[in-house]
């Protein structure tokens, strides 16, 4: 898949940051380092220095350009290119951490919740994560509707449900002796400005796939398929978020976990 994009991602960085203050505020032992899974462009693993100065602080992330994105706006930082899974097996090179942290990151991550117990063992006070709950949402299931549709459907084939679990399944994920498991869920209604401010947010993040399967084909043959896909995608999610006097609301549910050692 082609890279992210981080001048894309930090569009609406105050809706997206607004999760990781929550779990953030949950992590009550005071961790001497830490480390931050799928850290992005590092604008939130900065916030981690800023809350707990002193703190070791390192992230990783499988995206070359958002590693470089966030040396280079962090340059206190130390950014590591890296995979979650490697992490899982102690392989990623980024060692043990005081807190092991993760915001919108393991829903892009195959069969997350296996590795949830051995990323939790590579913790040694708290383990905290945030995953969207939105897999359902009109924006999703639009988006597996649209990319159905011919002529895009053979060009990107079945787009993936990217399923993340429960605050309850999460918690029987990780509830094991001598761990205390904090699950919960916040469903938030963004407010977002523009034209087409929806199919702006999620061609960003969630809709990657599809968009850069269509740029792919598109350059290979000339062809305006992603032209096409935009006009239809952004018609349909124009009618299931309507725009309002104030703007267009967004309802974003989102999935928090924090579980810690020993309480
Ligand atoms: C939606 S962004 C979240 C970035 C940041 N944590 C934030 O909250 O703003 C998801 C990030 O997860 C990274 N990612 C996806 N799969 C990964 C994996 N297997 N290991 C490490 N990072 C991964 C992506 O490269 C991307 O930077």
């Amino acid at each position: 898949m082609a890279d992210w994009s981080p001048t894309d991602y930090l569009r609406y960085t105050d809706e997206r940051s607004r999760p990781f203050g929550e779990l953030v505020a949950r992590v009550r032992r005071r961790p001497a380092s830490i480390l931050d899974l799928g850290c992005g462009p590092g604008h939130l693993t900065a916030v981690l220095r800023r809350r707990w100065p002193g703190a070791s602080v390192v992230g990783l992330d499988t995206s070359a350009a958002m590693i470089e994105r966030a040396r280079a706006t962090d340059p206190h930082g130390t950014y590591l290119l890296g995979d979650v899974r490697d992490h899982a097996t102690g392989r990623s090179g980024a060692g043990d951490a005081d807190l092991v942290i993760s915001n919108a990151a393991f829903q892009w991550v195959p069969d997350h919740r296996d590795l949830l117990p051995l990323l939790a063992d590579r913790a040694r006070h708290a383990f905290a994560f945030s995953v969207p709950g939105n897999h359902d949402a009109p924006s999703h299931a639009l988006l597996r509707e649209v990319a159905a549709r011919p002529p895009f459907a053979d060009v990107v084939g079945p787009v993936e449900r990217r399923a993340t679990a429960d605050p309850a399944q999460y918690l029987d994920d990780l509830a094991r002796p001598g761990w205390h498991v904090d699950a919960w869920e916040t469903t938030y209604v963004h407010v977002l400005d523009g034209d087409d401010p929806v199919l702006a947010w999620i061609s960003a993040t969630g809709a990657q796939p599809v968009l850069h399967a269509l740029d792919d084909h598109d350059r290979e043959h000339g062809s305006d398929l992603r032209t096409r896909f935009d006009a239809q995608y952004g018609a349909a999610l124009r009618a299931a978020y309507p725009r309002r006097p104030y703007g267009t609301p967004l309802e974003f549910r989102r999935v928090f976990v924090v579980a810690t050692r020993g309480v």
